[in-house]
């Protein structure tokens, strides 16, 4: 660890000493202390007291502008009015019933409207519905095979816990991805159903499905990668996708947890213009609450209405979330929304990468929706692959000195992005980019510094 670095972490555990006071005691009690490994960074990570808008403070009273945003679940911001207005009226007339109520119909044709699909089922989390949506495929198609990307994240379920963050030991061919189980308890046997691509090799999708004729159920992706930072699809990329699951009779599962709300009002499938056969939903679509969804043609959703596949869950629909998720699309997710984060992400990039030029950085700064990152790369990255090899220490120097001076650029970890919230104004972009200029130099000193110095890897 270079002196830079270290200073900005002596200065955060100045800063913090209340957070570090809360981890010693949670991690008494819960494993490393966080609800989730996601949440976990060393020396210990904030502890939060309470949140508004674009801001937050944590329990040392330091004031933050957050575009962490609960890993992007947050566009509507922290207690948008809209949002909280519909859920205290939720919670006066039933919280929960397991019951229809008529919220499902008005949210499902919320979604049909934006999305290329007829029928919508809910559910509580991303993991959930990424995990139904395999089934769906599975039941549809009676192909048991999924192939997902190496370096994609799609939740916490077997099926899709492999090959998430592989390391070069055991990753072997970049052309011909290893499907590596990704944490201990995980089915052995889950490899056996679940192969690995890399993103953005349309020849390498053709030689799996060759590989395993009539065998493949579903391509489960994230149109954009947002669990390696921030990685788009080549040109045509998408589209070669569906032309290649149609033509071999697979189902193409977009994994729109992350873009769905943030990157258009009709999600990847309206920017990029492709329609997959499945879509899951999540995170920003509640507005703060915990509402999801996996959405399809009426002919796969037959599987369902017909009772030949099971989908259910107590939680699902509760009105509370449910009147949520309506006030989020109806209020929040609305063409004002998008034009004013268009506007705040342009500034921000744009900003950014003057920044990247003058202090002579060797970056590159890439963005769409309300998402985006500074990439601490010579050039794109276009694959797992091509993340995976990064000055671990430089970005977690860039982390720290961005929030020691009041700016949680990104959720901590280098395969996370920003996220832009209708809460946040213009003053919130001027004063993340004054901070970002303010450390620049010496991130590109200590770059410099450091050339001769092997970097790090995941
Ligand atoms: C693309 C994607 N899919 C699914 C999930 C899982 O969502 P959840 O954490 O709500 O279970 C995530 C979570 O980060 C995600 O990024």
């Amino acid at each position: 660890m270079y002196d830079a670095l270290k200073k900005e972490l002596e200065t955060y555990e100045r800063r913090t000493p209340r957070s570090r006071e809360a981890h010693r005691k949670a991690i008494e009690r819960v494993p490393l202390g966080v609800a989730s490994n996601y949440r976990y960074y060393p020396p210990y990570p904030l502890f939060v007291k309470d949140g508004r808008g674009g801001h937050f403070h944590d329990v040392d009273g330091n004031e933050y502008i957050d575009h962490n945003l609960c890993y992007g679940a947050l566009m509507a911001g922290h207690c948008h009015p809209a949002v909280m207005k519909a859920v205290q009226h939720r919670l006066e007339v039933g919280t929960l019933f397991g019951m229809p109520h008529g919220l499902e119909l008005e949210l499902a044709e919320e979604i049909c409207a934006r999305f290329p699909v007829d029928m919508v089922r809910f559910g509580n989390s991303g993991s959930e519905v990424t995990m139904h949506s395999l089934r769906l495929a599975r039941a549809v198609t009676g192909r048991s095979k999924i192939v997902k990307m190496e370096g994609g994240y799609h939740g916490g379920h077997d099926a899709i816990s492999v090959s998430v963050k592989p390391k070069s030991t055991e990753f072997g061919d970049p052309e011909n991805p290893k499907p590596v189980v990704s944490s201990a308890g995980v089915l052995k046997g889950t490899t056996d159903a679940t192969l690995v691509a890399p993103f953005n090799n349309l020849s390498a999708m053709e030689r799996l499905f060759a590989e395993y004729p009539n065998e493949i159920g579903a391509v489960i992706l994230e149109p954009i990668m947002m669990n390696i930072a921030f990685c788009m699809p080549d040109e045509g990329y998408l589209q070669g996708l569906r032309r290649i699951t149609a033509h071999h009779g697979a189902l193409l599962i977009f994994d729109e947890v992350k873009t769905g709300a943030k990157l258009a009002r009709g999600g990847a499938c309206e920017y990029f213009g492709v329609k997959p056969d499945i879509v899951t939903l999540g995170k920003s679509i509640g507005g703060g609450f915990s509402l999801a969804a996996f959405a399809a043609s009426r002919k796969i959703m037959d599987v369902i209405a017909t009772q030949k596949m099971f989908h259910a869950g107590t939680y699902n629909t509760n009105p509370v979330v449910m009147a949520a998720g309506l006030a989020t699309f109806r209020g929040v997710l609305t063409p004002a929304s998008y034009a004013h984060i268009d506007k705040i992400a342009a500034k921000l990039l744009t900003g950014y990468r003057k920044i990247v030029a003058s202090a002579g950085l060797t970056a590159y700064v890439d963005g769409a929706g309300a998402n985006g990152a500074l990439m601490l790369y010579p050039s794109r990255v276009r694959n797992y692959r091509d993340w995976y090899h990064l000055d671990e220490d430089l970005w977690t120097h860039y982390w720290f000195a961005m929030a020691n001076r009041g700016v949680i650029a990104q959720p901590y970890w280098w395969d996370e992005q920003w996220t832009l919230s209708v809460a946040h104004t213009e003053a919130d972009i001027d004063r993340h980019l004054e901070v970002f200029a303010e450390i620049a130099p010496a991130l590109a000193q200590a770059q410099q510094e450091r050339q001769l110095v092997p970097v790090h890897s995941v």
